[in-house]
């Protein structure tokens, strides 16, 4: 561009007062060796996605209140009530997966390009702390809906936090607040996720394109770092396009997801929940299973040693792989080592997959675990009391579904008590709690109405309900436990 031209009117005004052609210049002419490529792409598209979480998650904190009492009401209610809340609460939550995919990609691009060598160990260092930064925020994220799932797989991330020699019981307690997980642990987690982390997210953003800016790219694999000889093209229009393609690519994934499986929100936190297996997201699966191998004495090796030594030697890749070679091919041992690191992480998340689906018993509580997010899901909006739910009986879970509690005052009004006892217990006729695993409600459905003799000769009437309030007292007497 040519910054001697002289521009009229506005633009020629802020142009003398800010130079934008300079800065227009300095932002889109950057030049790429060899040209604009699909495999460039993945950088701009971990800024697009951030910046999409930060819009997304803007909104979610409109309606989000950070407390035990508050926390899984609002995200509740951000799902079930509030206009395209699911659908936004769904492109949050999948995006941070979609940012685990695309870091992954933009790493493995920039370790077979060899791309970190050249005086770009600042640049790689920058990269891996922005990689932390992201990690560290999906895990604050996954605590603040409160439910189940989220306070079980904090609960135990936090607990492997408090495992690190040394500092990790201080730390452990100042990530939870105090010993137990609860409002101060989501006070602390919130903060972090929406202030402290994205502030230094934008920071490690901004030093890491300073310093891609002032090494250059590196350009297309060869055996020298820098592509001095290749003729250059600008960064606009033709990488910007392709940057662009793939950012719509990445929405157009994102909205797909969004709109046909929105993500649940599962049933309230129940600290008091024993059988509750905890499983925390996707890409935390593979470090989830790694701890399960390491207990009692050679708990430092696997927790502490092994898993520093892989990341030190990471961090350092820049500062020991220094030779000019950039073709993957003759760098064996940085590129081997990477992807037998990777492959590893794969089969350590296959192990735990076989694992949960070859025992009977986990399986089927993961499953009654996942069914119970799916009837959450079903029931409609109700706003929890504070402290409730969070009790220590599996009843009052229960109690949050409507249709149990109508039931329950329809046992009430008929009288049910005066022969079946309080919540069916302590009655002097038949007991009725653990009635529900005895019978489907079906079954439970024509008994009522149609009584055995055994029934009728103790004095027990057909009860006398039509369709939706027998469906109701069904459904509270299925609840009993
Ligand atoms: C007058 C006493 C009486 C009242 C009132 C009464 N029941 Fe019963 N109910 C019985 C007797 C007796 C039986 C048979 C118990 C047995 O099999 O030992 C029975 C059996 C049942 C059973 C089958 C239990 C089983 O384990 O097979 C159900 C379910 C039941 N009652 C539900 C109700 C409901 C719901 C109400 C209120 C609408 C109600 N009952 C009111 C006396 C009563």
């Amino acid at each position: 561009m040519n910054n001697k031209k002289q521009h009229a009117g506005f633009y020629g005004w802020l142009e003398r007062r800010i130079g934008i052609d300079q800065m227009m210049h300095e932002a889109l002419d950057e030049p790429i060796p060899g040209g604009a490529r699909l495999a460039y792409v993945f950088g701009s598209g971990l800024l697009f996605l951030f910046l999409s979480q930060v819009i997304t998650g803007l909104a979610l904190a409109l309606y989000y209140v950070p407390s035990t009492d508050h926390a899984h009401t609002t995200v509740a209610y951000i799902s079930k009530v509030v206009a395209a809340g699911e659908f936004l609460r769904s492109l949050h939550a999948y995006g941070s997966s979609a940012i685990i995919v695309v870091l992954l990609l933009h790493v493995l691009q920039t370790v077979f390009y060899g791309s970190y060598k050249g005086r770009r160990e600042l640049l790689w260092i920058s990269g891996c702390v922005l990689a932390t930064l992201m990690f560290a925020m999906a895990f604050t994220g996954y605590l603040l809906p409160w439910d189940q799932k989220a306070y079980f797989a904090t609960a135990v991330g936090t607990n492997i936090v408090g495992e690190v020699p040394g500092i990790g019981g201080k730390l452990e307690l100042l990530m939870r607040g105090g010993p137990a997980l609860g409002t101060l642990t989501i006070s602390r987690f919130f903060v972090a996720h929406v202030l402290l982390i994205p502030g230094m997210i934008f920071a490690f953003v901004a030093l890491h394109v300073f310093f891609f800016r002032k090494a250059g790219a590196a350009g297309p694999i060869s055996a020298k770092p820098r592509n001095s000889g290749l003729p250059t093209t600008p960064f606009y229009p033709g990488q910007v396009i392709i940057d662009m393609a793939f950012a719509l690519a990445l929405i157009a994934v994102l909205s797909l997801l969004a709109h046909f499986f929105p993500f649940p929100v599962g049933p309230r936190a129940n600290p008091a929940d024993s059988t509750y297996l905890p499983r925390p997201e996707w890409y935390y699966i593979p470090v989830f299973q790694w701890l399960k191998y390491w207990e009692g004495s050679r708990a430092f090796l696997g927790v502490v040693l092994i898993p520093a030594v892989i990341v030190l030697l990471f961090v350092l890749l820049p500062f020991l792989d220094r030779g000019a070679e950039r073709r993957p091919w003759r760098r064996p041992i940085p590129v081997g080592g990477v992807v037998i690191v990777l492959l590893g992480l794969a089969g350590l998340g296959w192990a735990s997959h076989s694992q949960d689906t070859k025992d009977p018993s986990i399986a089927s509580q993961l499953h009654r675990q996942d069914e119970a997010v799916v009837q959450y899901m079903k029931q409609p909006f109700k706003p929890e009391e504070s402290g409730g739910g969070a009790t220590a009986t599996g009843e009052a879970k229960e109690s949050a579904n409507p249709m149990v509690q109508a039931g329950e005052k329809l046992y009430q009004d008929n009288l049910c008590s005066a022969c079946h006892g309080v919540a069916g217990k302590g009655g002097i006729a038949a007991p009725l709690s653990g009635i529900g695993s005895r019978m489907s409600s079906q079954q439970l459905q024509t008994l009522l109405t149609n009584p055995t003799p055994k029934m009728t000769g103790g004095g027990m009437p057909p009860v006398p309900l039509k369709d939706g309030q027998l469906k109701q007292l069904v459904a509270y007497l299925m609840s009993l436990k």
